[in-house]
Protein backbone atom coordinates (compact mmCIF):
# COMPACT_ATOMS: atom_id res chain seq x y z
CA UNK A 1 0.00 0.00 0.00
CA UNK A 2 0.95 3.59 -0.54
CA UNK A 3 2.03 5.84 2.49
CA UNK A 4 -0.13 7.52 4.41
CA UNK A 5 -2.31 10.22 3.10
CA UNK A 6 -1.52 13.12 5.41
CA UNK A 7 -4.54 14.93 6.97
CA UNK A 8 -3.88 18.09 4.51
CA UNK A 9 -5.56 16.10 2.60
CA UNK A 10 -9.12 16.52 4.46
CA UNK A 11 -8.86 20.67 4.71
CA UNK A 12 -7.05 20.95 0.94
CA UNK A 13 -9.09 23.98 -0.45
CA UNK A 14 -8.54 21.62 -3.86
CA UNK A 15 -10.43 18.73 -2.08
CA UNK A 16 -13.08 21.21 -0.84
CA UNK A 17 -13.52 22.31 -5.08
CA UNK A 18 -13.24 18.84 -6.84
CA UNK A 19 -13.10 15.75 -4.12
CA UNK A 20 -14.34 13.81 -7.14
CA UNK A 21 -11.46 14.18 -9.40
CA UNK A 22 -9.05 13.68 -6.38
CA UNK A 23 -10.82 10.20 -5.46
CA UNK A 24 -10.08 9.27 -9.32
CA UNK A 25 -6.42 10.13 -8.97
CA UNK A 26 -6.13 8.35 -5.78
CA UNK A 27 -8.45 5.10 -7.27
CA UNK A 28 -5.47 4.69 -9.68
CA UNK A 29 -3.94 3.85 -6.48
CA UNK A 30 -6.28 1.36 -5.35
CA UNK A 31 -10.07 1.24 -3.03
CA UNK A 32 -7.97 1.34 0.82
CA UNK A 33 -5.83 4.79 1.67
CA UNK A 34 -4.45 4.49 5.14
CA UNK A 35 -4.75 8.24 6.14
CA UNK A 36 -3.13 10.51 9.26
CA UNK A 37 -7.20 11.51 10.33
CA UNK A 38 -7.54 12.01 13.12
CA UNK A 39 -3.55 12.44 13.20
CA UNK A 40 -1.47 9.61 15.23
CA UNK A 41 -4.64 7.36 14.53
CA UNK A 42 -4.41 3.85 12.42
CA UNK A 43 -7.32 5.59 9.79
CA UNK A 44 -8.41 4.29 6.38
CA UNK A 45 -10.35 5.85 3.45
CA UNK A 46 -12.54 3.26 1.30
CA UNK A 47 -13.77 4.98 -1.83
CA UNK A 48 -14.82 1.99 -3.84
CA UNK A 49 -18.26 1.03 -4.47
CA UNK A 50 -17.59 -2.99 -3.77
CA UNK A 51 -15.62 -2.35 -0.54
CA UNK A 52 -17.44 0.63 0.97
CA UNK A 53 -21.29 -0.64 0.70
CA UNK A 54 -20.34 -4.24 2.68
CA UNK A 55 -18.24 -2.21 5.31
CA UNK A 56 -20.81 0.28 6.11
CA UNK A 57 -23.04 -3.38 7.31
CA UNK A 58 -20.29 -4.94 8.06
CA UNK A 59 -20.62 -5.69 12.47
CA UNK A 60 -16.82 -5.97 12.55
CA UNK A 61 -16.97 -2.29 12.17
CA UNK A 62 -18.35 -0.66 15.12
CA UNK A 63 -20.60 2.90 15.43
CA UNK A 64 -19.93 2.70 19.43
CA UNK A 65 -16.82 5.23 20.67
CA UNK A 66 -15.95 2.73 23.14
CA UNK A 67 -13.85 0.52 20.22
CA UNK A 68 -12.72 4.19 19.33
CA UNK A 69 -9.14 4.76 19.59
CA UNK A 70 -8.23 7.28 22.34
CA UNK A 71 -8.49 10.30 20.53
CA UNK A 72 -12.57 9.99 20.19
CA UNK A 73 -12.97 8.30 23.25
CA UNK A 74 -11.65 11.13 25.49
CA UNK A 75 -14.13 13.35 23.49
CA UNK A 76 -17.14 10.78 24.25
CA UNK A 77 -16.04 10.89 28.06
CA UNK A 78 -16.86 14.39 27.73
CA UNK A 79 -19.55 14.06 25.74
CA UNK A 80 -20.81 11.33 28.36
CA UNK A 81 -21.23 14.28 30.82
CA UNK A 82 -22.08 16.84 28.07
CA UNK A 83 -22.27 15.77 24.49
CA UNK A 84 -25.81 14.60 23.81
CA UNK A 85 -24.83 14.61 20.40
CA UNK A 86 -21.75 12.22 20.03
CA UNK A 87 -22.98 9.34 22.02
CA UNK A 88 -26.63 7.50 22.44
CA UNK A 89 -27.87 8.03 19.43
CA UNK A 90 -28.98 5.45 17.28
CA UNK A 91 -26.23 6.16 14.86
CA UNK A 92 -23.69 6.18 17.61
CA UNK A 93 -24.77 2.63 18.65
CA UNK A 94 -24.66 -1.32 17.34
CA UNK A 95 -27.28 -3.76 18.22
CA UNK A 96 -28.77 -4.00 20.71
CA UNK A 97 -28.90 -0.37 21.54
CA UNK A 98 -29.04 0.67 17.81
CA UNK A 99 -32.52 -1.82 16.97
CA UNK A 100 -34.26 0.09 20.12
CA UNK A 101 -33.52 3.42 19.53
CA UNK A 102 -34.29 3.06 15.65
CA UNK A 103 -37.30 1.25 16.40
CA UNK A 104 -38.82 4.19 18.61
CA UNK A 105 -38.25 6.80 15.97
CA UNK A 106 -38.92 4.70 13.11
CA UNK A 107 -42.98 4.75 14.22
CA UNK A 108 -42.72 8.46 13.62
CA UNK A 109 -41.08 8.24 9.68
CA UNK A 110 -43.51 5.49 8.46
CA UNK A 111 -43.41 6.23 4.93
CA UNK A 112 -47.44 6.60 4.91
CA UNK A 113 -46.57 9.12 7.89
CA UNK A 114 -44.44 10.80 5.75
CA UNK A 115 -46.58 11.08 3.00
CA UNK A 116 -49.11 12.63 4.77
CA UNK A 117 -46.51 15.50 4.96
CA UNK A 118 -46.90 16.25 1.42
CA UNK A 119 -49.59 18.99 1.46
CA UNK A 120 -47.62 20.40 4.45
CA UNK A 121 -44.09 20.87 2.48
CA UNK A 122 -46.22 22.14 -0.33
CA UNK A 123 -47.72 24.70 1.48
CA UNK A 124 -43.72 26.13 2.79
CA UNK A 125 -42.25 25.63 -0.55
CA UNK A 126 -44.72 27.72 -2.30
CA UNK A 127 -44.82 29.89 0.58
CA UNK A 128 -40.85 30.16 0.24
CA UNK A 129 -40.70 30.45 -3.28
CA UNK A 130 -43.84 33.52 -2.77
CA UNK A 131 -41.40 35.54 -0.58
CA UNK A 132 -38.46 35.40 -3.19
CA UNK A 133 -40.44 36.27 -6.37
CA UNK A 134 -40.98 39.95 -6.10
CA UNK A 135 -37.20 40.61 -6.08
CA UNK A 136 -36.30 38.69 -8.97
CA UNK A 137 -32.79 37.44 -7.47
CA UNK A 138 -32.25 35.23 -4.08
CA UNK A 139 -29.85 33.31 -2.34
CA UNK A 140 -30.85 29.53 -2.85
CA UNK A 141 -29.92 28.38 0.11
CA UNK A 142 -30.82 30.86 2.79
CA UNK A 143 -34.27 31.87 0.87
CA UNK A 144 -34.99 28.45 -0.09
CA UNK A 145 -33.01 25.13 0.24
CA UNK A 146 -32.37 26.31 4.56
CA UNK A 147 -35.61 26.73 5.26
CA UNK A 148 -37.86 24.11 3.97
CA UNK A 149 -36.81 21.12 5.77
CA UNK A 150 -35.76 23.47 8.91
CA UNK A 151 -39.44 24.23 9.34
CA UNK A 152 -40.48 20.44 8.48
CA UNK A 153 -38.01 18.83 11.18
CA UNK A 154 -39.18 21.72 14.05
CA UNK A 155 -42.77 20.88 12.94
CA UNK A 156 -42.35 17.10 13.24
CA UNK A 157 -40.33 17.37 16.58
CA UNK A 158 -41.81 19.82 17.84
CA UNK A 159 -39.86 22.43 18.16
CA UNK A 160 -40.39 26.40 17.30
CA UNK A 161 -38.87 27.09 13.59
CA UNK A 162 -38.06 30.53 14.90
CA UNK A 163 -35.08 29.44 17.05
CA UNK A 164 -33.70 28.05 13.35
CA UNK A 165 -30.79 30.66 13.27
CA UNK A 166 -29.88 29.12 16.47
CA UNK A 167 -29.79 25.97 15.49
CA UNK A 168 -27.93 26.24 11.97
CA UNK A 169 -25.30 27.59 14.38
CA UNK A 170 -25.26 24.51 16.74
CA UNK A 171 -25.63 21.74 14.12
CA UNK A 172 -22.49 23.25 11.89
CA UNK A 173 -20.25 23.24 14.88
CA UNK A 174 -21.56 19.71 15.87
CA UNK A 175 -20.64 18.25 12.37
CA UNK A 176 -17.76 19.62 11.44
CA UNK A 177 -14.52 18.44 13.02
CA UNK A 178 -12.70 20.53 15.75
CA UNK A 179 -9.03 20.70 15.70
CA UNK A 180 -8.01 23.06 18.42
CA UNK A 181 -8.49 23.89 21.62
CA UNK A 182 -10.52 26.80 20.35
CA UNK A 183 -13.20 24.15 18.86
CA UNK A 184 -13.25 22.52 21.31
CA UNK A 185 -13.98 25.02 23.66
CA UNK A 186 -16.83 26.16 21.33
CA UNK A 187 -18.26 22.70 20.85
CA UNK A 188 -18.88 22.30 24.88
CA UNK A 189 -20.37 25.30 24.63
CA UNK A 190 -22.71 24.34 22.06
CA UNK A 191 -23.54 20.93 24.09
CA UNK A 192 -24.72 22.82 26.71
CA UNK A 193 -26.98 25.13 25.09
CA UNK A 194 -28.19 21.96 23.29
CA UNK A 195 -28.83 20.10 26.82
CA UNK A 196 -30.68 23.02 28.36
CA UNK A 197 -32.62 23.85 25.23
CA UNK A 198 -34.25 20.74 25.13
CA UNK A 199 -33.98 20.20 28.62
CA UNK A 200 -36.53 22.88 28.65
CA UNK A 201 -38.74 21.35 26.23
CA UNK A 202 -39.00 18.16 27.33
CA UNK A 203 -40.42 19.43 30.47
CA UNK A 204 -42.46 21.37 29.06
CA UNK A 205 -43.97 18.20 26.96
CA UNK A 206 -44.15 15.82 29.99
CA UNK A 207 -46.36 18.98 31.95
CA UNK A 208 -48.22 19.29 28.69
CA UNK A 209 -48.35 16.47 25.66
CA UNK A 210 -48.60 17.44 22.69
CA UNK A 211 -48.97 15.93 18.96
CA UNK A 212 -45.28 15.96 18.03
CA UNK A 213 -41.99 13.60 18.37
CA UNK A 214 -40.90 15.15 21.66
CA UNK A 215 -44.17 14.14 23.33
CA UNK A 216 -43.99 10.91 21.74
CA UNK A 217 -40.26 10.53 22.86
CA UNK A 218 -40.93 11.45 26.24
CA UNK A 219 -43.91 9.18 26.62
CA UNK A 220 -41.97 6.12 25.10
CA UNK A 221 -39.12 7.25 28.38
CA UNK A 222 -42.24 8.14 31.38
CA UNK A 223 -44.29 5.17 30.26
CA UNK A 224 -42.46 2.45 29.13
CA UNK A 225 -39.48 3.23 29.99
CA UNK A 226 -37.82 2.10 26.47
CA UNK A 227 -35.19 4.86 26.74
CA UNK A 228 -32.93 6.57 28.85
CA UNK A 229 -32.78 10.62 29.39
CA UNK A 230 -29.68 10.88 27.70
CA UNK A 231 -30.91 8.98 25.08
CA UNK A 232 -34.11 10.86 24.58
CA UNK A 233 -32.22 13.94 24.48
CA UNK A 234 -29.34 12.82 21.93
CA UNK A 235 -32.45 11.31 19.78
CA UNK A 236 -33.72 14.58 19.53
CA UNK A 237 -30.70 16.02 18.45
CA UNK A 238 -29.73 14.09 16.20
CA UNK A 239 -33.23 14.08 14.23
CA UNK A 240 -32.27 18.20 14.68
CA UNK A 241 -29.20 17.96 12.53
CA UNK A 242 -29.80 15.25 10.38
CA UNK A 243 -32.91 17.44 9.36
CA UNK A 244 -30.66 20.04 8.73
CA UNK A 245 -27.20 19.07 7.12
CA UNK A 246 -28.15 16.73 4.56
CA UNK A 247 -31.77 17.98 2.60
CA UNK A 248 -30.97 21.52 2.21
CA UNK A 249 -27.81 20.10 0.18
CA UNK A 250 -29.97 17.94 -1.73
CA UNK A 251 -31.82 20.75 -2.76
CA UNK A 252 -28.55 23.21 -3.21
CA UNK A 253 -26.04 20.71 -4.96
CA UNK A 254 -28.84 19.61 -7.01
CA UNK A 255 -29.91 22.94 -8.38
CA UNK A 256 -26.12 24.49 -8.71
CA UNK A 257 -25.94 21.01 -11.03
CA UNK A 258 -28.60 21.55 -12.90
CA UNK A 259 -28.07 25.40 -13.59
CA UNK A 260 -24.86 23.95 -14.58
CA UNK A 261 -26.35 21.31 -17.09
CA UNK A 262 -28.45 23.00 -19.18
CA UNK A 263 -29.69 20.07 -21.05
CA UNK A 264 -30.40 18.11 -18.16
CA UNK A 265 -32.80 21.28 -17.10
CA UNK A 266 -34.50 21.35 -19.91
CA UNK A 267 -35.26 17.93 -20.36
CA UNK A 268 -36.45 17.94 -16.57
CA UNK A 269 -38.96 21.24 -17.55
CA UNK A 270 -40.10 19.02 -20.67
CA UNK A 271 -40.63 16.22 -18.59
CA UNK A 272 -40.95 16.61 -15.01
CA UNK A 273 -42.22 13.39 -14.33
CA UNK A 274 -38.41 12.30 -14.78
CA UNK A 275 -38.00 14.18 -11.12
CA UNK A 276 -37.79 11.33 -8.80
CA UNK A 277 -35.52 9.91 -11.28
CA UNK A 278 -33.62 13.52 -11.49
CA UNK A 279 -33.30 13.28 -7.19
CA UNK A 280 -31.65 9.71 -7.05
CA UNK A 281 -29.29 11.16 -9.24
CA UNK A 282 -28.23 14.51 -7.22
CA UNK A 283 -28.14 12.17 -4.88
CA UNK A 284 -25.40 9.77 -6.30
CA UNK A 285 -23.50 12.64 -8.44
CA UNK A 286 -23.52 15.40 -5.49
CA UNK A 287 -24.73 13.46 -2.23
CA UNK A 288 -24.74 15.53 0.88
CA UNK A 289 -22.47 13.12 2.86
CA UNK A 290 -19.80 13.00 0.00
CA UNK A 291 -16.58 12.77 2.33
CA UNK A 292 -17.53 9.74 4.82
CA UNK A 293 -18.72 8.23 7.05
CA UNK A 294 -17.02 6.78 10.15
CA UNK A 295 -16.42 3.16 11.79
CA UNK A 296 -14.15 1.48 14.63
CA UNK A 297 -12.79 -1.75 13.86
CA UNK A 298 -13.89 -4.55 16.82
CA UNK A 299 -10.85 -6.64 15.25
CA UNK A 300 -8.34 -7.20 13.07
CA UNK A 301 -10.30 -7.25 9.42
CA UNK A 302 -8.77 -7.07 6.21
CA UNK A 303 -10.41 -4.44 3.07
CA UNK A 304 -9.19 -5.21 -0.53
CA UNK A 305 -6.52 -6.88 1.25
CA UNK A 306 -5.31 -4.24 3.10
CA UNK A 307 -5.07 -5.16 6.69
CA UNK A 308 -6.61 -3.09 8.86
CA UNK A 309 -5.71 -3.39 12.68
CA UNK A 310 -8.24 -3.59 15.55
CA UNK A 311 -9.24 -0.38 16.58
CA UNK A 312 -8.50 1.97 13.55
CA UNK A 313 -11.08 3.88 12.10
CA UNK A 314 -12.52 3.55 9.09
CA UNK A 315 -14.21 6.28 7.02
CA UNK A 316 -16.50 5.07 3.89
CA UNK A 317 -16.36 7.44 1.19
CA UNK A 318 -19.99 7.78 0.02
CA UNK A 319 -19.41 10.34 -2.43
CA UNK A 320 -16.22 8.24 -3.43
CA UNK A 321 -18.36 4.85 -3.92
CA UNK A 322 -21.34 6.80 -6.05
CA UNK A 323 -18.45 7.96 -8.89
CA UNK A 324 -16.80 4.51 -8.82
CA UNK A 325 -16.80 3.66 -12.81
CA UNK A 326 -17.01 -0.19 -11.75
CA UNK A 327 -20.34 0.58 -9.92
CA UNK A 328 -21.59 3.29 -12.24
CA UNK A 329 -21.46 3.87 -16.13
CA UNK A 330 -20.03 7.61 -17.30
CA UNK A 331 -19.99 8.40 -13.24
CA UNK A 332 -19.28 11.70 -13.78
CA UNK A 333 -21.98 12.46 -15.86
CA UNK A 334 -25.19 14.04 -14.80
CA UNK A 335 -28.17 12.15 -15.86
CA UNK A 336 -31.19 12.45 -14.88
CA UNK A 337 -32.63 9.72 -16.51
CA UNK A 338 -30.76 7.20 -15.17
CA UNK A 339 -32.01 3.71 -14.56
CA UNK A 340 -31.18 1.02 -11.80
CA UNK A 341 -29.55 4.21 -9.53
CA UNK A 342 -27.87 1.70 -6.80
CA UNK A 343 -26.32 4.70 -5.43
CA UNK A 344 -24.76 4.84 -1.49
CA UNK A 345 -26.20 8.59 -0.45
CA UNK A 346 -28.38 7.12 2.80
CA UNK A 347 -26.04 4.54 3.48
CA UNK A 348 -26.38 1.09 3.67
CA UNK A 349 -27.48 -1.88 6.25
CA UNK A 350 -28.50 -1.46 9.65
CA UNK A 351 -28.04 1.98 9.83
CA UNK A 352 -29.56 3.19 6.56
CA UNK A 353 -30.98 6.76 6.69
CA UNK A 354 -33.91 6.69 8.40
CA UNK A 355 -35.16 10.33 7.06
CA UNK A 356 -34.74 9.07 3.53
CA UNK A 357 -38.39 8.96 2.47
CA UNK A 358 -38.79 12.24 3.80
CA UNK A 359 -35.75 13.60 2.30
CA UNK A 360 -36.81 12.56 -1.33
CA UNK A 361 -40.40 13.66 -0.83
CA UNK A 362 -38.88 17.33 0.25
CA UNK A 363 -36.49 17.08 -2.88
CA UNK A 364 -39.22 16.31 -5.02
CA UNK A 365 -41.39 19.04 -3.99
CA UNK A 366 -38.34 21.41 -4.06
CA UNK A 367 -37.24 20.66 -7.52
CA UNK A 368 -41.08 20.62 -8.93
CA UNK A 369 -41.74 23.67 -7.70
CA UNK A 370 -38.61 25.82 -8.36
CA UNK A 371 -38.85 24.24 -12.42
CA UNK A 372 -42.50 24.99 -12.37
CA UNK A 373 -42.80 28.47 -10.65
CA UNK A 374 -39.37 29.80 -11.70
CA UNK A 375 -39.02 29.21 -15.16
CA UNK A 376 -35.99 31.56 -15.90
CA UNK A 377 -34.08 30.34 -12.95
CA UNK A 378 -30.58 31.20 -13.71
CA UNK A 379 -27.15 31.36 -11.56
CA UNK A 380 -26.11 34.75 -10.82
CA UNK A 381 -22.53 33.85 -10.38
CA UNK A 382 -19.66 31.96 -12.35
CA UNK A 383 -19.96 28.27 -11.54
CA UNK A 384 -16.70 28.51 -10.36
CA UNK A 385 -17.35 31.00 -7.77
CA UNK A 386 -20.00 28.45 -5.98
CA UNK A 387 -18.52 28.80 -2.36
CA UNK A 388 -18.46 25.43 -1.04
CA UNK A 389 -18.74 25.50 2.79
CA UNK A 390 -14.98 24.58 4.80
CA UNK A 391 -13.26 21.90 4.22
CA UNK A 392 -12.59 19.52 6.43
CA UNK A 393 -16.42 18.61 6.89
CA UNK A 394 -18.12 15.42 6.29
CA UNK A 395 -20.62 17.16 4.38
CA UNK A 396 -20.81 18.91 1.04
CA UNK A 397 -22.57 21.68 0.69
CA UNK A 398 -23.15 25.54 -0.49
CA UNK A 399 -22.54 28.60 1.74
CA UNK A 400 -24.76 30.09 -0.51
CA UNK A 401 -26.18 29.75 -4.19
CA UNK A 402 -27.10 33.47 -5.73
CA UNK A 403 -29.54 32.75 -8.69
CA UNK A 404 -31.66 35.19 -10.65
CA UNK A 405 -35.59 33.89 -11.76
C1 LIG B 1 -28.54 8.08 8.82
C2 LIG B 1 -27.84 10.55 4.70
C3 LIG B 1 -31.83 13.19 5.55
C4 LIG B 1 -32.32 11.00 9.80
C5 LIG B 1 -28.03 8.51 7.61
C6 LIG B 1 -26.89 7.94 6.96
C7 LIG B 1 -26.69 8.64 5.81
C8 LIG B 1 -27.71 9.65 5.74
C9 LIG B 1 -25.57 8.43 4.80
C10 LIG B 1 -26.09 6.73 7.44
C11 LIG B 1 -24.77 7.11 8.05
C12 LIG B 1 -23.92 5.92 8.41
O1 LIG B 1 -24.18 4.78 8.01
O2 LIG B 1 -22.96 6.14 9.14
C13 LIG B 1 -28.88 11.45 4.57
C14 LIG B 1 -29.10 12.29 3.40
C15 LIG B 1 -30.23 13.02 3.64
C16 LIG B 1 -30.72 12.65 4.95
C17 LIG B 1 -28.21 12.31 2.17
C18 LIG B 1 -30.91 14.06 2.79
C19 LIG B 1 -30.82 14.13 1.51
C20 LIG B 1 -32.30 12.84 6.78
C21 LIG B 1 -33.45 13.42 7.42
C22 LIG B 1 -33.58 12.79 8.62
C23 LIG B 1 -32.51 11.82 8.74
C24 LIG B 1 -34.34 14.51 6.82
C25 LIG B 1 -34.59 13.01 9.69
C26 LIG B 1 -34.91 14.06 10.17
C27 LIG B 1 -31.33 10.03 9.89
C28 LIG B 1 -31.17 9.15 11.04
C29 LIG B 1 -30.08 8.32 10.76
C30 LIG B 1 -29.60 8.70 9.44
C31 LIG B 1 -32.02 9.16 12.30
C32 LIG B 1 -29.50 7.24 11.65
C33 LIG B 1 -30.04 5.88 11.26
C34 LIG B 1 -29.42 4.75 12.05
O3 LIG B 1 -28.37 4.90 12.67
O4 LIG B 1 -30.05 3.68 12.07
N1 LIG B 1 -28.53 9.55 6.84
N2 LIG B 1 -29.86 11.71 5.48
N3 LIG B 1 -31.76 11.88 7.60
N4 LIG B 1 -30.38 9.73 8.95
FE1 LIG B 1 -30.19 10.65 7.18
Amino acid sequence: MAEKLPIEFVFDPEFARDPYGVYAALREKGPVHAIDFPPGTDAFLVIDYEHGRPALNDPRLSKEFKHAPAVFRQFVTDAGRNNPVLAHNMLSSDPPDHTRLRRLVSKAFTPRRTESLRPRIQEIADGLVDAMAPTGRADLIGDFAFPLPIVVICELLGVPAEDRDAFREWSATLIDPAMDEEQLRRRAEVNAAIRDYFGRLIAERRAEPRDDMISALVSARDDRELLSEQELMATLTLLLIAGHETTVNLIGNGVLALLTHPDQLALLRERPELIPSAVEEFLRYEGPVERATLRFATEDLQIAGVHIPEGSVVHISLGAADRDPEAFAHPDTLDVTRADNHHVAFGHGIHFCLGAPLARLEGRIAFETLLRRLPGLALDCPPAEAAWRRSGSLIRGLEALPVTF
